[in-house]
């Protein structure tokens, strides 16, 4: 009979309802009686138990914010029920029932966090008027938290930084994509975020609880992507010792997410199209055509539509994936964004190693002025080092990597100095990688340098990526 009285709230009125759940812990009936009837004419949803280890059942299994709480129980030592309290609920609010003349038990209790106290016996209007705080207390404790949640939201959309007007117009596009089923073409200079941006648009959406799967194009051998994307069967080809299942099956429900899809070879974009058009795969070295349930978002630093007008990539896939299309801007377009990107990069990491950290005015300036190539990962990159090789405080100019503390050799030039060759070079290279926005195989083929002795100069550089 108790625990049927204990585990089922007996509900308000729906009218001045305040959504807010009481725990009543007391073993005389009258009194709970009493109590609950107040409460709930109070709006609060009122749970009642008789005895210490009833209430500890209900904290654990029900959301409870507000505990009234008799400390002479029967059984259990009145701070040491509060202290069992307290550890399955830390946020509720505790207001403890003392015995007259124990006023000494009530002062103790508040020293380890009950909320108030109320000596026996009470009136009913004294108990009203403690309710009524409560109700307060923990309706400013709420309206606290959404504003502090708001103001985390003001830094940009869920974990994307950035309040420029670009950043703001992409937010308003990432939530609309969030909610279509369309494939979404994805496109930016490398180290914009196009992988931030494509997480974001799953998390946001109706799937999130599904798969967000991300294949990347570029770095897997072609017959690989192939067997990744679409699954074998058991003997399709040498060590094909299992059948496997593909990504796009595996995603069920979900998103793939291609990075890098300008790299697709030319015959498996057409097998992609198929599986997008008639929504079914055929595993390598199968007969069978597997049904697939998935959303596509693709993503590349190329300009697709070049490719297309040069034959490497078919004109209707770009099609298909570019049903709608989102350009991220480069960090230089939206400058007014590196503050922001600076200070939550520097955040993460004081997060991490406990150590304060903040930026000088000159390097701000300097971080200002630079044109990042490399985009947000590069000042991302950047933060990173500059932490790394400092153990003040603060972060100086001189503590950045030299391709943006000394930004501009052509003013070296026109001061009449001379410049190290090296210097020369890395202006060159950086420059180059700039203008080609970003495709570090195309500028290495055109400075006639290989691409690992390019990787490895901008690691030197400190901008590597
Ligand atoms: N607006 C942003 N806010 C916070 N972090 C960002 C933002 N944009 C990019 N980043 C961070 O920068 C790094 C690069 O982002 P991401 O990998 O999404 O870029 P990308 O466009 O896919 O680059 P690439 O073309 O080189 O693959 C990541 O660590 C990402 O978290
Ligand atoms: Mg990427």
């Amino acid at each position: 009979m108790t625990t049927l009285e204990a585990i089922t709230p007996t509900t308000p009125q729906i009218e001045g309802a305040n959504f807010l759940n009481l725990l009543i812990v007391d073993d005389e009936r009258s009194i709970r009686d009493a109590c609950r009837e107040i409460a709930q004419s109070l709006g609060f949803n009122a749970f009642t138990a008789d005895s210490a280890e009833h209430a500890y059942r209900i904290l654990e299994s029900q959301g409870i914010d507000a505990v009234l709480l008799d400390l002479r129980l029967p059984g259990a030592g009145g701070l040491e029920a509060l202290n069992q309290v307290k550890s399955r609920r830390p946020d509720a609010i505790v207001v403890v029932v003392t015995g007259y003349g124990t006023v000494q038990s009530a002062v103790q209790a508040m020293k380890n966090g009950a909320y108030d106290y109320v000596t026996k016996p009470f009136s009913l209007d004294e108990l009203k008027i403690l309710l009524d705080r409560v109700v307060n207390h923990l309706k400013l404790k709420t309206e606290n938290r959404m504003l502090r949640e708001k103001i985390k939201s003001k830094q940009g959309f869920g974990s994307i930084i950035g309040r420029s007007p670009e950043m703001e117009k992409l937010y308003r596009i990432i939530a609309k994509a969030a909610y279509s089923t369309h494939p979404v073409l994805i496109l930016g200079e490398s180290g914009t975020g196009k992988e931030l941006v494509a997480r974001s648009i799953h998390f946001s959406g109706p799937f999130r609880d599904k798969p967000f799967i991300p294949v990347d194009c570029g770095s897997l051998v072609p017959t690989l992507i192939e067997s990744e994307l679409f699954g074998y069967v058991k003997g399709a080809f040498t060590g094909a010792n299992q059948a496997k299942d593909g990504l796009l099956a595996i995603a069920e429900g979900g998103t793939v997410f291609l990075d890098e899809v300008g790299e697709l070879p030319v015959d498996l974009q057409a097998k992609l199209l198929r599986a997008i058009q008639e929504k079914e795969i055929r595993p390598v070295g199968s007969t069978k055509r597997v049904p697939i349930n998935v959303r596509i978002l693709a993503a590349t630093n190329r300009d697709l539509e070049l490719g297309v007008s040069q034959g490497n990539f078919r004109r209707d896939l770009y099609f298909r994936l570019n049903v709608l299309s989102l350009r991220i801007p480069p960090l230089r377009e939206r400058r007014q964004d590196i503050p922001m990107l600076a200070s939550h990069f520097l955040d993460r990491l004081s997060r991490a190693s406990g150590q304060e950290r903040t930026l000088s005015d000159d390097a701000m300036k300097a971080m200002l002025a630079y044109d990042w190539p490399g985009n947000v990962r590069e000042l991302e990159n950047c933060i990173e080092r500059a932490c790394a090789l400092t153990t003040g405080p603060m972060l100086h100019v001189g503590d950045l990597p030299p391709a943006v503390s000394n930004l501009d050799a052509s003013r070296t030039f026109a001061d009449g100095k001379i410049v190290p060759i090296a210097e020369l070079e890395k202006q060159t290279i950086l420059n180059a990688i700039a203008q080609l926005n970003g495709d570090k195989l195309m500028a290495a083929r055109l400075l006639g340098i290989g691409k690992t002795t390019l990787y490895r100069k901008l690691k030197e550089y400190g901008s590597q990526e």
